[in-house]
């Protein structure tokens, strides 16, 4: 299908710019701030499975391995550079997380597999349909009663977000960004079976409006 092959947006739209991704995040936003936040609220307990999707170079991955050292923790990525710089940061941590190689719209784990899945920054990347079809993935791989933890680009609050998110849809274009900037991401989380979708916390960046959400896989259903 046209829009599933979608072009590829890497973690900064050109891989020239991927070996700055970690120094650029951490001075423009506040990125362990907003993660450690994501990743407190999860309460991952010990033996849970965690999948970080669209892991990038693992920053989130580590910081949930690190609250939670007995749970098993997953990063999945489509680019094989930015897995190469979470390989060498997994390897100077000392930490054990599996990293693998995949498309977040057709995941390579068998159907109730994780007890929560993390993503950070990366739904804004995705077309519409492939927002849906990821999401889907996301619910198809929770088991029941399993979460979903969201950080990306929210609707902004005030014309001066509305112009600094500009430079967040100019990188990474403005298709994929639309529904992020327009509030859609949660009414999507719950067409596709999602409860209990909230919104947990807003940070305003020199970006825009980073918003962190939750979401439950029904119990039963
Ligand atoms: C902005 S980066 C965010 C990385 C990381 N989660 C973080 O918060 O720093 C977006 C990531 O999503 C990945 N990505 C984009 N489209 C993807 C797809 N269809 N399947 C898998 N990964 C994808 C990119 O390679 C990139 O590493």
């Amino acid at each position: 299908m046209e829009e599933k092959s979608q072009k590829y947006i890497p973690a900064l739209r050109y891989d020239w710019l991927t070996a700055v991704y970690d120094p650029i995040l951490r001075l423009t936003l506040r990125e362990f701030e907003f993660k450690n936040t994501l990743v407190k609220a999860a309460q991952v307990q010990l033996g849970h499975r965690v999948l970080d999707l669209g892991c990038g170079t693992a920053t989130l991955t580590l910081l949930i391995k690190q609250a939670q050292p007995n749970a098993e923790v997953v990063g999945i990525d489509g680019d094989e550079k930015v897995l190469t710089l979470a390989r060498q940061k997994v390897s100077q941590s000392g930490m054990v997380v599996a990293l693998d190689h995949g498309m977040v719209y057709n995941l390579p784990y068998p159907d109730n597999s994780f007890d929560h899945v993390f993503s950070s920054l990366l739904f804004h990347h995705l077309s519409r349909e492939n927002k849906l079809r990821a999401i889907g993935e996301v619910f198809r791989v929770l088991r029941p009663g399993g979460q979903l933890h969201v950080a990306d680009w929210g609707k902004v609050e005030n014309p001066l977000m509305r112009a600094l998110f500009l430079l967040v849809q100019l990188l990474d274009g403005f298709s994929t960004t639309a529904d992020n900037v327009n509030g859609l991401l949660p009414s999507f989380f719950s067409q596709v079976g999602f409860e209990d979708v909230v919104l947990v916390r807003q940070y305003m960046t020199v970006f825009g409006t980073l918003c962190l959400y939750n979401g439950r896989r029904p119990v039963q259903g």
